[in-house]
């Protein structure tokens, strides 16, 4: 049976801290100059189905320092513009031997539906509103290098919470690990539900981000927005962006953390964005360790249940 990522949700807090604590030694190797040592290959298909920098080249260079190879597809371009399906591509790729699918993908839950005609682990890359889960664990790293520890901090998620599956994963795994979550942003940004998510909504951003400190910004998602959910983005950036007025709200030393792609000037001024608070370039190198990490800990139980 294979070991999927398929949400932070399902993950346990001892699985979260194996993980991080992985990619901190893959950090400390790979920034100390070192080599991992060769192991068995592998190949690892990369499927694309919505744009990504960030999440897909982190996955390609974690997947060259393990030694593993990479298969690269998107949707455009391939039978699936003529019309073939989901479950037959994924049956397609298994049978082509590939042994792990990292899935990005615009319909929520569509990781679950991979990993079902999949024979080897499937890792979630963000699949429509429902989860980012690699992202919240290089968010995690950030933090604890930052902060030294996640439990007890106040940690603010501020923006389009309602599109983001970026703050999803981030909410469960910092609830997981003890840090107090609030979601700040205006009323039709949040979710209407958020009595399913671990945390508290706020809607004025000086109270909700009252001595936190960790200040995590969304991306505004305009490509998952209906019209009317936001009256403009001038009155966006004047009533909730971080900037060096309103992160005087937050705790003395508080971290400004960003998952990308930042919309310059909207969500983080330039002054913010390129402090020394803000930790998105970390988040950006962290991407590629945790995600040495996931691979590590999917091929691990595989392993381990071949041995069995
Ligand atoms: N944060 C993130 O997922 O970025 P990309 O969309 O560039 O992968």
């Amino acid at each position: 049976m294979s070991r999927h990522l398929l949400a932070m949700r399902l993950l346990e807090p001892t699985q979260i801290t194996e993980i991080l604590s992985t990619a901190a030694e893959y950090k400390e190797l790979i920034v100390g100059g070192g080599r991992v040592e060769r192991r068995n290959e592998k190949s690892v298909g990369l499927l694309f189905f919505e744009n990504s920098t960030r999440t897909r080249v982190s996955f390609e260079q974690a997947s060259h320092y393990l030694g593993y190879h990479t298969v690269n597809f998107s949707g455009a371009g391939s039978s699936m513009s003529t019309g073939e399906t989901l479950k037959d591509t994924i049956l397609t790729l298994r049978y082509e031997r590939l042994e792990a699918l990292v899935m990005r993908h615009q319909a929520s839950g569509s990781p679950v539906l991979a990993a079902r005609y999949f024979d080897g682990p499937v890792i979630n890359a963000g699949d429509g509103q429902h989860e980012h889960p690699t992202q919240a664990l290089g968010d995690a790293l950030t933090i604890l290098e930052r902060k030294g520890d996640i439990q007890g901090l106040r940690v603010a998620i501020v923006g389009d919470v309602e599109h983001s599956r970026v703050a999803r994963s981030n909410a469960w795994l910092l609830h997981k690990l003890g840090a107090e979550v609030r979601f700040v942003g205006p009323r039709t940004l949040l979710p209407s539900h958020t009595g399913k998510l671990p945390g508290t909504v706020y809607y004025d951003l000086a109270t909700g981000i009252a001595d936190a400190d960790v200040v995590m910004c969304l991306r505004l998602q305009r490509e998952r927005m209906s019209d009317g959910l936001l009256s403009s983005t001038g009155e966006y950036t004047r009533m909730y962006q971080i900037n060096r007025s309103t992160l005087r709200y937050a705790a003395a030393e508080a971290i400004v953390l960003h998952p990308g792609p930042l919309n310059r000037g909207v969500e983080v001024d330039d002054h913010i964005a390129d402090s020394d608070s803000s930790c998105i370039n970390d988040q950006v190198t962290n991407g590629v360790f945790v995600r040495m990490a996931v691979l590590d800990w999917v091929f691990r139980e595989a392993k381990e249940a071949q041995l069995a």
